[in-house]
């Protein structure tokens, strides 16, 4: 049997930075997709092509060694056969066929859709029943370890458990997980690419991952109660361990603490359908982390300023890691031409790149059939 899966990429609405901090993230699947192609045969060797690099290349399942930084596209797919084998999963070789919509380096989870869409098609290739769950924390396991970039476990779970017309409000302590209805009647997402490229895996990411850790570490011995994540830290505690906690770690905690708020809350406006609350918590999302986070970059900051000037807009934050990639705005869809038209001209009195828009909705998460 030959399997094809189709996987989107994913926008986060709103709880950026927090799925690392054991917090409450809101992601939804966009129009945008990734198409793999497999085809098992027997043996150990996993043949790969690109349609998008036109790059074809091959390795054997005997022979995974984990890499430390600087990966690229072939490194992802690699990951998710040690992952699985090192799981108990062992996998027979196969041919991948490769092609992508999802911009890469953009924070739209263009490799956290390849991972998915390698764990789907070699697991049904083997008859293993995994969940879109497990598979999710597998590929998470294969970008910690083989890749060495220690992102959270969001992109996985939103690109293979996102549904149409929805958001997915994933909580990262226990991966419990509910959908919120997002159905936009009126109103659309634009996706504004800065083009500014920044590689998840460069250390400003990690950097942010252990700055939260030692913001938990400092707190556990300023505070009278047990902390093991940001998670378990109020806004009162912050309050109590300001003055012991270096200004850069007070800043981290008080933005990650605070998203958390703003991600349940924005949960309620969902719920009652208010995407004006929903769009005020967008921006006030953005305004942390290019504040208190330092996330951002003048060009996302220029976007989202932007758009907010224009009418018929909601709401805009950056989205994803940060430091370049993509700005998200929720707007009235009538709107969409002269908020694109406003963002470009911006970029274009400063003679950078024009960014690239899409406009999108709440897509449908992974899917695989036999063909
Ligand atoms: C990247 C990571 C995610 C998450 C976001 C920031 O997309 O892969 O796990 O940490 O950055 O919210």
């Amino acid at each position: 049997m030959i399997y094809k899966a189709v996987v989107p990429g994913r926008v986060n609405l709103i709880g950026e930075h927090t799925d690392y901090n054991q917090g409450m993230v809101m992601p939804a699947a966009i129009d945008l997709y990734l198409t793999l192609i497999c085809e098992p045969r027997a043996g150990r060797i996993i043949t790969v092509f690109s349609e998008n690099y036109d790059q074809e290349a091959d390795f054997s399942l005997d022979d995974l060694v984990p890499i430390n930084g600087d990966p690229g596209w072939v490194d992802y797919i690699r990951a998710v056969c040690w992952a699985l084998e090192n799981s108990g999963y062992p996998l027979t070789g196969a041919s991948l066929n490769i092609s992508s919509s999802i911009p890469v380096g953009s924070g739209l989870s263009s490799s956290a859709a390849l991972e998915i869409a390698v764990a789907m098609s070699l697991a049904a290739a083997c008859k293993y029943d995994l969940s879109p769950s497990e598979m999710a924390v597998l590929c998470q396991k294969g970008e910690n370890s083989f890749v060495g970039v220690h992102s959270g476990i969001m992109d996985q779970y939103a690109v293979a458990l996102a549904r149409r017309e929805a958001a997915l409000l994933l909580d990262c302590r226990n991966l419990h997980y509910n959908y919120l209805p997002l159905v936009l009647d009126g109103f659309i997402l634009l996706i504004i690419d800065s083009r500014v490229k920044r590689s998840l895996a460069v250390s400003a990411y990690n950097r942010r991952r252990a700055e939260c850790e030692e913001a938990v570490r400092k707190m556990s011995g300023l505070l009278k109660k047990r902390i093991s994540s940001l998670r378990d830290v109020t806004l009162d505690d912050i309050k109590e361990a300001r003055h012991g906690l270096p200004d850069l770690l007070y800043r981290r905690a008080r933005y990650v603490v605070e998203e958390n708020l703003r991600v349940m809350e924005a949960a309620e406006a969902l719920n009652s359908s208010d995407l004006h609350s929903f769009g005020y918590l967008m921006n006030r999302s953005h305004s942390g982390l290019r504040d208190l986070y330092e996330v951002s970059c003048p060009e996302l900051d220029l976007i989202v300023d932007t758009a907010s000037d224009c009418p018929g807009v909601l709401g805009a934050r950056m989205t994803g890691a940060g430091f370049g990639g993509c700005a998200v705005a929720l707007i009235e869809a009538e709107f969409a031409e002269k908020v694109s038209m406003a963002v470009k001209d911006a970029f274009r009195s400063n003679n950078w790149p024009v960014p690239i828009i899409y406009k999108t909705f709440a897509a449908q998460g992974a899917c695989l059939e036999g063909i």
